[in-house]
């Protein structure tokens, strides 16, 4: 449902993203992860035009997308298919919970004011927000605001929803939570690209997970393939340092 091929990324004379190629089935949970600095934000970023890039072509539900030219009905297109989940939630914090939620419904879903309050309160509802209609963000934990940008998120009913490190501004505690509600999400049905750099969390939520170093994905497969069997030793290099670094793990 979405296919990259042959994306380029460069800022001035240093390539960020490098020729990447990769596959994204209807329904599927798919992770990337990857040191600092290999590109992981880039490419999500560039998936959705907040990014331009050199080059690279987006098949996206049946349609072919140059993400190399600037053309508006495209990213208008692929913004209105899809949802864009920020680390740092990017809620209105002068706004309401309900509000947050309801108001890409109104200016984005064009939905009435009626039919945007009830679909708002039923994603609300879905990711255990609705006793929290009229909270302002800034009275909510840092996982509860997580909810209700997951939940404004999904009120979209987008394609794919993109996550950039959806739990690493949240206390280890609250990550399970966040874990629980993304892998309900998979559960009905909606397509996910998550960056992460919590391992567990990514065994967790992952159907698939995309390795990238240094701009290049170097290694895709299932969780237990990548975690168990990697054939890459760039990613067993990656993982085992992982390992290493939290005394959580054993190997
Ligand atoms: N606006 C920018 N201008 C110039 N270089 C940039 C810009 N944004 C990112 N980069 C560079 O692009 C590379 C990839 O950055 P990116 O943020 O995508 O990495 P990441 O994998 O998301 O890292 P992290 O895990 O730390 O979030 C880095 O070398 C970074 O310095
Ligand atoms: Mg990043």
């Amino acid at each position: 449902m979405l296919q990259i091929n042959n994306l380029n990324k460069s800022y001035g004379n240093k390539h960020i993203l490098k020729n990447l190629n990769f596959n994204i089935l209807k329904n599927e949970t798919n992770v990337i992860i990857g040191p600092s600095g290999s590109g992981k934000t880039t490419l999500l970023r560039s998936l959705n035009y907040l990014e331009r890039v050199d080059s690279g072509i987006m098949h996206f539900n049946k349609k072919n997308i140059d993400l190399g030219q600037y053309n508006k009905a495209d990213i208008s297109y692929v913004r209105s298919k899809s949802a864009f989940v920020f680390q740092n939630f990017n809620l209105f914090l002068n706004k309401k919970v309900i509000d947050n939620v309801a108001l890409g419904l109104i200016l984005n879903k064009k939905l009435n004011k009626q039919q945007a309050y009830d679909e708002a309160k039923k994603a609300l509802d879905k990711v255990g927000m609705k006793d929290h209609l009229d909270a302002y963000p800034m009275s909510l934990s840092g996982g509860q605001q997580q909810r209700v940008a997951i939940a404004r998120a999904i009120a979209l009913k987008p394609d794919v929803i993109f996550f950039d490190e959806p739990t690493s501004a949240l206390d280890p505690k609250r990550v399970s939570y966040v874990a629980a509600i993304i892998k309900d999400l998979s559960a009905n049905s909606i397509t996910m690209l998550i960056v992460t750099h919590e391992i567990d969390f990514a065994k967790k939520v992952a159907d698939k997970i995309i390795f990238m170093e240094d701009g290049e994905i170097v290694e895709t497969g299932t969780t237990e393939q990548i975690f168990y069997e990697a054939k890459e030793i760039k990613t067993r290099q990656f993982l085992s340092h992982i390992y290493y670094a939290n005394s959580d793990y054993v190997i």
